[in-house]
């Protein structure tokens, strides 16, 4: 495939930005000045980024934002569709603007997009149920959303866009960030795997890659604007650059970004164990501002269950990999995913997973009940083992997790981190370490978005309690020494 195939043309771009121009003015009429905007994400980091450019477009049309769906004359939320409990949250969701609607402003435009929007049944169900939702986008669509807004208001319709043709990257919009100094930036978009369960590649389309031009470039930009963490993101960061021909995979690009001046710190995810390569691996050592955290998810630790899940590789290459991986780094930190009650999982299969939980002792782990999701082939296949007993695996696995992180977090007491602080309630600071500890400590809000060095104190089951260190000069030398081991890039 060819660039061609993969980028929407500038032309189409500077089409859009003219169609934010016309929308503006009858967003003016419609709203007065300033209209405004309320916009709710659900799902996963992806869907976050998508919407920070859903964003730049509503800002370049005028809109101002807003905290509550009450306050906005325009209501967007962007869907999620990998689990069935998200997709009730947006319908229950949806089902509360109908009276804010009626009662507060009608003619507030409510807009539906994102994955959920992009299956055709879920669509139906808007069209047909949810008569007072005014727009509706899938992911394709996601560029053409000024001249769709725009259509609806010219037009005064109904419009509903899930056209599946175009999987094409489109670059050259504004991104409306909430936070400068921590960044979400996209490599790639899609997936080739198909995991029998999984609804992304469904609703995602096929792998395709921004070229490392347009990466750096924003990378560059972002770093300029006070950008202290940037989190690379793609559904499988291991095939960056296949898709079109970049002429670099995920580890070269790593070192061109680790390259970039400036004081920052990248972070990526997710990588598929069965594309991470040893080259990535020793780039993630090599490069100092790369954090050493590997988000490695394994989904299942029997070799039956993961065959029937598509994944490509056994729980025994698995811990090879985390193995080789804890050689080179000794203070990586390694989280993953895992799906409790696939299709005709059994008793041994649980116990697999649990004794690969107990192997590599992961700093913290997703665990999610599975859910059928229409038109994957995991949602055909015979599921015997009744909700009851998965329900129980589930609380033994989140127990014995629990406990592990438990036993880690208490090794981390009277150590001492460089964190990047990330935010400030009632004159307590939250910070991450490099291998995304999270740890509380007093302190003023102006050290939000700086990187600072704190102690642990006190480690409880979920959170890490700490204080600021350099209160005296032993502790300062310790500290230092301290800080050479655990934070790469003060
Ligand atoms: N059911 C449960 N969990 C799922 N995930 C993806 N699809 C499903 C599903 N149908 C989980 C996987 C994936 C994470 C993002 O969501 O663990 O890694
Ligand atoms: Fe879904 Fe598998 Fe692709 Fe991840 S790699 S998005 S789990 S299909």
């Amino acid at each position: 495939m060819n660039t061609k195939d993969v980028f929407v043309s500038a032309q189409a771009v500077t089409q859009q930005r003219e169609y934010c121009r016309l929308a503006s003015e009858l967003l003016i009429r419609r709203f007065g000045d300033t209209p405004r905007a309320f916009v709710h994400t659900y799902g996963c980091q992806g869907n976050v980024s998508d919407s920070e450019r859903i964003k730049g477009m509503l800002h370049e049309m005028g809109f101002v934002f807003c905290d509550k769906p009450e306050d906005a004359d325009l209501v967007l939320f962007n869907t999620c569709a990998v689990r069935e409990h998200a997709e009730t949250r947006v319908l229950g969701n949806v089902g509360a603007l109908k009276p804010i609607k009626e009662a507060k402003n009608h003619h507030m435009i409510i807009v539906l997009c994102g994955c959920m929007m992009q299956q055709a049944h879920i669509a139906e169900k808007i069209r047909r149920s949810y008569s007072y939702v005014n727009l509706v986008f899938g992911t394709f669509a996601i560029y053409r959303f000024p001249e769709l807004l725009y259509r609806h208001l010219r037009e005064n319709k109904r419009i509903f866009d899930i056209k599946e043709e175009d999987e094409k990257i489109a670059e050259g919009f504004p991104v409306w960030r909430d936070r400068s100094f921590k960044a979400w930036l996209p490599i790639m978009y899609g997936c080739n795997n198909f995991c029998t369960y999984c609804i992304v590649p469904h609703v995602r389309g096929r792998e395709r890659s921004r070229l490392p031009e347009q990466i750096l470039a924003e990378a560059k930009e972002l770093i300029a604007n006070g950008a202290k963490e940037i989190t690379l993101l793609g559904q499988n960061v291991n095939s960056y650059g296949k898709t079109p021909d970049c002429g670099m995979n995920f580890a070269q690009l790593l070192r061109k970004i680790n390259a970039l001046d400036g004081d920052f710190l990248i972070r990526f995810m997710t990588s598929h164990p069965k594309d991470c390569s040893d080259e990535l691996l020793q780039t993630m050592a090599d490069c100092e501002k790369v954090e050493h955290h590997l988000h490695l998810p394994v989904q299942s630790g029997s070799d039956r269950v993961l065959r029937e899940m598509n994944r490509g590789y056994t729980a025994q290459e698995y811990l090879c990999l985390i193995e080789k991986a804890y050689r080179l780094m000794p203070d990586l930190a390694v989280t993953s995913d895992i799906i409790v009650g696939f299709p005709g999982e059994r008793e041994e299969d649980f116990q697999k997973t649990l004794d690969l939980v107990h192997e590599v002792r992961f700093s913290s782990l997703f665990t999610f009940l599975y859910s059928p999701r229409q038109g994957t082939r995991a949602a055909a296949m015979s599921d015997p083992i009744g909700a009851k007993t998965k329900s129980e695996w589930f609380r033994k696995l989140c127990g014995d997790q629990e406990q592990i992180a438990a036993m880690r977090s208490k090794n981390l007491v009277d150590k001492s981190f460089c964190v990047l602080v990330e935010e400030e309630n009632e004159g307590m600071l939250t910070g991450r370490t490099s291998e995304n500890f999270c740890i509380t400590f007093p302190g003023k809000k102006n050290l939000v978005g700086s990187f600072t060095n704190v102690i642990v104190t006190d480690a409880g089951n979920w959170t890490l309690s700490g204080r600021l260190a350099m209160e005296s000069k032993n502790e300062r030398l310790e500290t230092e020494n301290e800080h050479e081991r655990y934070c790469k890039n003060p």
